[in-house]
């Protein structure tokens, strides 16, 4: 059986079969979020509230209406307002929370763990809207189904990740799972933007963008993550595009059929040219934010499948009321 895990915390517990199963499911949500009417009710009676904890555009807006459309009641919570900020401890949060009987969780927390640690403090399912530098799995999903549209397969495919990987948990998640679907990885940036252990990774590690994207057949770009640097890691934007931007000249260098990918929020002319992330011919940026609501609506039909078959068998056992 796929697909049987209470939470979806990250890549790194998800088998071949598992992403296969999200992915697939994914697809039936793409045809029905282009309708006109785009509801069904998966989830209809279950309450999803999200507590983003960082700044959030697409991911959280994302989430929100895959539940809405999916059938759930969605609350929001402010988290910047919240009792967090006058010294609530995540754990006391999240047992409120879990008095109010949620059905699904989703957190995204500046601190890598924090979501796996509020996990096991409440009854309800929880996925990962990333944490810190360590896993943002939905992100990854999303970016395996956008290849799988565009290139007809998710194996044995050359993908350059690029730019700030040390403080990215996009890039950690797809490392993960393009692994795990036999695709061969590299990691093309500066030294200084290397996370530690990166030989240990089972990637081709690259500082050079016209060696790293050499026959790529999918070039990812990734935001330069200032937010968790504390001190000098590029000598200067200018020199980092230069270098490490993605402009027509070092796009060249991959496939002539490559496609162009960035999670967002995008800095044009820091990490890519402005008019390589336009090019609808290269870039499918716009595609995976489509992408993303079909695939959250996947994962959360998912776990909302798990959580009905786990309490009816407690209410068979009669140990649930
Ligand atoms: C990413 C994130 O928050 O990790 N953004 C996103 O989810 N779309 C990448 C980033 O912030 O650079």
């Amino acid at each position: 059986m796929t697909f049987q895990a209470r939470h979806l915390l990250g890549i790194e517990h998800l088998s071949q079969s598992d992403i296969r199963a999200v992915l697939d499911l994914a697809e039936s949500y793409v045809d029905l979020n282009r309708r006109t009417v785009k509801k069904t009710d998966a989830l209809a009676g279950m309450t999803q509230i999200n507590m983003f904890f960082e700044n959030s555009t697409r991911t959280q807006s994302s989430f929100e209406l895959a539940g809405k459309r999916l059938g759930a009641d969605v609350l929001n919570m402010a988290m910047q307002n919240s009792s967090v900020k006058k010294g609530e401890t995540l754990i006391d949060t999240a047992l409120t929370l879990n008095a109010m009987h949620p059905d699904l969780l989703v957190v995204r927390h500046p601190n890598s763990g924090a979501v796996d640690l509020l996990a096991q403090k409440v009854e309800c399912a929880v996925l990962n809207a990333g944490d810190g530098r360590h896993e943002h799995p939905t992100q990854a999903l999303l970016d395996a189904l956008t290849i799988r549209r565009e290139k007809g397969r998710i194996q044995r495919l050359t993908v350059a990740i690029c730019g700030d990987i040390a403080h990215s948990r996009v890039a950690r998640s797809n490392m993960l799972l393009l692994g795990k679907m036999e695709n061969r990885v590299r990691l093309v940036g500066p030294p200084t933007l290397m996370p530690p252990g990166v030989d240990q990774l089972g990637v081709e590690v690259c500082d050079d963008m016209r060696t790293g994207l050499q026959d790529a057949d999918v070039v990812m770009m990734l935001r330069l993550q200032k937010e968790r640097m504390d001190g000098g890691f590029i000598p200067s934007e200018r020199e980092y595009f230069h270098r490490y931007g993605l402009d027509a000249e070092k796009l060249a260098f991959a496939k002539p059929d490559a496609i162009v990918m960035h999670p967002g929020p995008m800095n044009r002319g820091v990490e890519i040219d402005g008019t390589i992330a336009d090019d609808i011919n290269r870039s499918v940026i716009q595609e995976q934010v489509e992408m993303g609501v079909a695939v959250r609506m996947a994962c959360m039909d998912l776990l909302a499948r798990n959580l009905r078959r786990e309490r009816g068998r407690a209410l068979s056992d009669g140990d649930y009321v």
